[in-house]
């Protein structure tokens, strides 16, 4: 690749190229499972350095794959043929911010939480704050259709996108949809680039529609002994017509795992829910109380609710530390994004947490349950031996019955998390003769298959999630 360096290193200056062998090893990482590097790392700043980096490599079909800040949990920004990475991240800027017009324009490397600081003093806000809210990129966010705790109010990333400047697998730059709320003009066609992971182009330009802030929030935690009676609350909670800012579930293992890694004092039952209302002080006390009765209709162990900022940061702290503290909870056993993210409509939950836990006792697996119960979207965690060889066929096999209930439940592999690797051999089990009309639309846009390739069961199908796994496996 060194000739490829120096050629590269023309059109982003020497300092934003690299081929250096600890660098290539860092962004063959994100947070999942997997392991696979590319061969040359590039940091453009500007859309026309993008457009022609990729002409560059369309020329000589060198693999392209985009990254923000490398946080998917299903190997979407992990190169599988080599080839370039783009790192967006010094595309970070802050192009325009027009709330009057209830949009925003910035570069696809700023960080979630960096572009609602510069939002909130205006009294605006971009709503679907995901787990990695701290770290994560708008246009990562864009690429898989990010969400999080507030879609079942605020909804996900493709309901705030109203324009985007793409680069096409040519190097052509395009711009799509508009900075309007509303648009009636021809195909959506920035809609299609939501969720395409980098497989039709980089993101170089995202426009965002922005919310008001609410004014007063209010936060319940609600303990149930039975996880069904847990799910029946949250049937009950949305067909009252109650709209929650979140509403959200973990289960026992997931309970004892945050307990021990953060000392929190949560009760140990088998169904935890948390319920917030946002928006006028006088709404939001309204339906709490609404909530609160029916809550009580199925016998919580505890219930409270509290609208003081700091009380209600401890209610969530135990939810907001799932993620990181599922490999504390047993010694030798690590927390993998296998069967993540499903999700199915809302009164289905019950089933299929059910359905997670005989599962798990069939193969022999511990799986942690959370999540977004309030929209149907569930995380289960499915804690290995990754080093045991015998402990991936039976997760492979765990997570293969979870899709396919979720699916027959008429649910989705993936919520919000994407597809990537990880998810990718189940792509036909959902969509079956619509995987080819993704393809045609790939091959039209795509036709040498330079980007992202490998992802999304476009162009090969993966058999199995256990492949270049960044653990070493033993037998
Ligand atoms: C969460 C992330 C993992 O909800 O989506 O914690
Ligand atoms: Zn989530």
């Amino acid at each position: 690749m060194r000739g490829h360096e120096q050629a590269l290193a023309r059109i982003v200056g020497k300092d934003n190229v690299s081929a250096d062998e600890t660098e290539l090893f860092c962004y063959s990482f994100d947070a999942s499972i997997h392991s696979s590097g590319p061969n040359v790392v590039v940091r453009p700043v500007s859309a026309k350095q993008v457009s022609r980096v990729v002409r560059y490599a369309s020329k000589r079909r060198i693999p392209v794959v985009p990254r923000g800040a490398g946080t998917a949990l299903c190997g979407h920004s992990l190169p599988w043929h080599g080839g370039i990475v783009i790192d967006t991240t010094r595309m970070n800027r802050i192009l325009e911010t027009r709330v009057e017009d209830l949009y925003v324009v910035v570069g696809p490397g700023i960080v979630y939480s960096e572009l609602n600081s510069s939002l909130k003093p205006l009294g605006f806000f971009f709503p679907p704050e995901p787990g990695s809210a701290d770290v994560c990129t708008i246009g990562g966010m864009v690429a898989v259709n990010a969400s999080g705790i507030k879609a079942v109010k605020y909804g996900a990333t493709r309901d705030y996108v109203l324009g985007l400047e793409v680069v096409l697998p040519n190097g052509e730059i395009v711009r799509t949809g508009s900075r309007t709320v509303k648009n009636a003009s021809g195909y959506q066609l920035y809609r299609l680039f939501v969720g395409s992971e980098g497989t039709l182009g980089v993101i170089t330009e995202v426009t965002l529609r922005v919310a008001p802030l609410p004014d007063y929030t209010a936060t319940a935690l609600a303990s149930y002994e039975d996880l069904e009676a847990a799910g029946r609350t949250v049937t009950k909670l949305i067909k009252s017509r109650l709209i929650p800012a979140a509403l959200e579930i973990m289960d026992k293992t997931c309970i004892q795992a945050v307990n021990k890694s953060l000392r929190l004092n949560l009760p140990e039952v088998d169904g935890l829910l948390i319920v917030e209302f946002d928006g006028h002080r006088s709404a939001v006390e309204h339906d709490m109380n609404k909530a609160e009765q029916i809550c009580r209709t199925e016998n919580p162990t505890t219930y409270t609710w509290s609208d003081d900022p700091a009380t209600r940061e401890r209610l969530w702290a135990g939810r907001k530390a799932v993620l990181p503290s599922m490999s504390r909870l047993k010694g030798g056993q690590v927390s993998t994004s296998l069967a993540d993210d499903m999700i199915v409509p809302i009164s289905k939950i019950p089933q299929l947490v059910r359905s997670i836990a005989m599962t798990a006792r069939k193969e022999h697996l511990t799986i942690g349950t959370y999540g977004h119960c309030g929209d149907g979207n569930l995380h289960a965690k499915v804690l290995l031996n990754v080093r045991e060889k015998g402990a991936w066929g039976r997760a492979w096999r765990a997570c293969r019955e979870i899709y396919r209930t979720s699916i027959a439940l008429g649910g989705s592999l993936s919520g919000e998390h994407g597809i990537g690797i990880t998810r990718a051999p189940f792509m036909k089990m959902e969509h079956g003769t619509e995987l080819n009309l993704m393809r045609t639309i790939k091959a039209a846009i795509d036709p040498s298959n330079i980007m992202n390739p490998g992802k999304l069961s476009l162009n090969q199908v993966p058999k199995t999630f256990v492949t270049r796994l960044r653990y070493p496996v033993g037998r």
